[in-house]
């Protein structure tokens, strides 16, 4: 009869869905729900994101103002008041899931909303979980916290993990397009939440768990760490050699099948791929299992940065000078190209580094004009406008985020020397440097 109630409401897009989290994750998927035409409730603790929304702001550079004030005139309301809970039929949660200082999951972004929502909770609540985590929570911690409040899940109120899949800044997928994973706890938790995703998804791929979900969204990104472990060992083998790395994986992915490209970076960047992975390394102990893949991709691609920098260190010291007191440019300090996401990105990793040594560091990245607050690192720095003259000023351009706003022909006719950490300039020139 719940259920029921609850699948007519989804199917007429009588339901009303709240959405707790507006960030890169939540956003878009607000956007979706309004556009299918459902009234959608956004939760966040942030005053000045709501406060930004409800006037008709974006504060994510991809998602345009215009598409927020779209959604408003279709009913969408953000507030900080979790008391509104109750009126949403759906809460689905797109909280950060970050790593504490001893590299251990952080649940507490995940837990402290679960724990605000608790006392506004229904019969005929759907909660779906889509914050990347290891496998366990949504029933180790979310299902206790439910049936606190006397609700049977499955039964008066459902629940379910899917996990969110964006690509920031790629045109060619969007939230309608990427299949989506879905586990439910129960059967009945499972129909609901494939009949919520289904109304605004193409494809929705139901598995058997909670767990299997969540497990599935850590092989995702474990995979892609591990491959772009492997491959940033490659670079320095081939380095070595004398080869470049770029020419053999362009080569390698003309193979059609059984080979899939990576490419090799200054380090992991973003908050998924660096951080996802030792979630399942944590959760994995508790079952006497060492996750050797995941630790050795994790220590290859956080000495990328070292790698990095003693490459600018060489290639100053063949022109006679040091780090120390040279002029260094970094280009990108977002953390993957076209766009203005800087979470965990290894352009700041490498801006310290070389600060510490003694550079004096600038950057330039049309997607970033002021360095922002960091919760861990500080730069009170602007964005250098390049310009042939700004550009032959310094003593090294090191290319970090490869933007396609940069003038790269420019950067390669200016600059004394550039150090080019993404295989940009596949031409040799005795003033580029691969990285
Ligand atoms: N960004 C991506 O591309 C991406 C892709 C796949 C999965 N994910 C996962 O999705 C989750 C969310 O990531 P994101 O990139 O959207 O993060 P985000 O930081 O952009 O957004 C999270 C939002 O949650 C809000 N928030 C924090 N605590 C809250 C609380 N207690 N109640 C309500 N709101 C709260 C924050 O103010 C922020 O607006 C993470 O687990 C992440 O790993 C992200």
């Amino acid at each position: 009869m719940i259920k029921q109630q609850l699948l007519n409401r989804i199917a007429d897009k009588s339901a009303v869905i709240g959405i707790v989290g507006l960030g890169y994750v939540g956003l878009p998927l607000m956007l979706r729900f309004a556009e299918v035409g459902y009234k959608v409730l956004g939760f966040d603790i942030d005053k000045s994101k709501v406060d930004a929304l409800m006037a008709g702001n974006s504060y994510i550079e991809h998602i345009s103002a215009d598409s927020i004030a779209t959604a408003l005139t279709r009913g969408f309301e953000a507030t900080t008041d979790f008391s509104r809970a109750g009126e949403a039929d759906t809460l689905i949660l797109c909280v950060p899931t970050p790593l504490n200082k001893y590299r251990e999951p952080d649940l507490s972004f995940v837990l402290n909303t679960i724990d605000s929502l608790v006392p506004y909770l229904r019969e005929g609540h759907l909660v779906s979980l889509e914050s990347t985590t290891y496998p366990g929570t949504t029933d180790e911690e979310l299902l206790p916290r439910m049936e606190s409040r006397g609700l049977k899940v499955g039964d008066d109120a459902f629940l379910v993990f899917s996990p969110e899949r964006e690509d920031p800044g790629n045109p060619d997928f969007t939230t309608r397009t990427i299949p989506k994973v879905c586990g439910g706890v129960t059967e009945a938790c499972q129909e609901i939440g494939v009949a919520l995703y289904s109304a605004v998804i193409d494809k929705v791929v139901p598995v058997s768990s909670t767990r299997a979900a969540e497990m599935t969204k850590l092989l995702e990104n474990i995979h892609r760490a591990v491959n772009i472990g492997l491959v940033n060992e490659m670079k320095i083998v081939a380095d070595r050699m004398g080869i470049d790395i770029h020419e053999v994986i362009r080569a390698a992915a003309t193979k059609p099948f059984g080979f899939v490209p990576y490419y090799p970076g200054p380090g992991l960047g973003g908050h998924c791929i660096p951080i996802d992975p030792f979630y399942l390394t944590w959760k994995a102990r508790e079952y006497g299992v060492n996750t050797r893949f995941i630790e050795l991709a994790g220590e290859v691609n956080s000495n990328m940065p070292d790698y990095v920098v003693s490459k600018v260190a060489s290639a100053l010291n063949l022109r006679k000078k040091a780090i120390n007191g040279s002029r260094v440019l970094v280009l990108g300090i977002a953390y993957k190209k076209n766009v203005d996401d800087m979470r965990e990105s290894p352009s700041v990793f490498l801006m310290e580094k070389l600060r510490d040594l003694g550079a004096e560091v600038a950057y330039s990245d049309p997607h970033v004009p002021v360095f922002p607050k960091m919760r861990e690192h500080a730069f009170d720095l602007k964005s250098v406008p390049l310009t042939a003259e700004s550009i032959a000023g310094y003593d090294c351009v090191l290319l970090a985020t490869d933007h396609d706003k940069f003038d790269y022909e420019l950067i390669k006719a200016k600059a004394q020397l550039v150090v080019d950490s993404r295989g940009k300039y596949l031409e040799p020139a005795e003033h580029i440097v691969k990285a």
